[in-house]
């Protein structure tokens, strides 16, 4: 299989992400019952699968490596959901939920932010391009599911006995 360059591996894990981003955005609607806390992880899903064609078609551009890219986003993929797995358990409840997505998102912001600053030498325009769409959408994301965990935290009674 073809090498992947340093550049093209962060594509991967960006790609990988937003692909577990989905699996975790379902879960944790599942968690929750808030409609308006619903419609919010539902606009995050539609935004990762977004982020997932553009990233697949920026791999496509890439002559022989888009198989070999396709497969370390699996990986990523599946390493974040078994972080998922292994954070929620069957007794987790919603702001459990959005405890693991404030994790989940913090890492899509940072590899976004890494992604960017490996393109500062590469200089690739349509890389660029992807940064700058992809980056603010993944730190509102990280905004909202900070807010979210924080309005469900404030609904918990502190003395409440697990
Ligand atoms: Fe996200």
């Amino acid at each position: 299989m073809a090498d992947v360059n340093v550049l093209e591996e962060k594509l991967a894990e960006v790609l990988g992400l937003a692909q577990a981003a989905q699996t975790a955005t379902e879960k944790v609607e599942g968690l929750v019952e808030s409609g308006t806390i619903k419609q919010q992880l539902r606009l995050m899903r539609e935004e990762a699968e977004e982020t997932e064609r553009r990233c697949t078609a920026l791999a496509d551009e890439r002559e022989g490596k888009k198989t070999a890219i396709l497969d370390k986003a699996r990986e990523t993929k599946q390493e974040g959901e078994e972080m998922m797995r292994t954070y929620l358990g069957d007794d987790s409840d919603g702001l459990d939920g959005f405890e693991f997505m404030t994790m989940a998102e913090a890492a899509e912001v940072g590899h976004w932010l890494v992604l960017g600053t490996l393109n500062e030498k590469a200089g690739e325009a349509p890389v660029q391009e992807l940064v700058d769409w992809a980056t603010p959408i993944q730190q509102r994301h990280f905004e909202t599911v900070k807010d979210c965990a924080l309005t469900l935290a404030a609904e918990e009674d502190p003395y409440e006995v697990e």
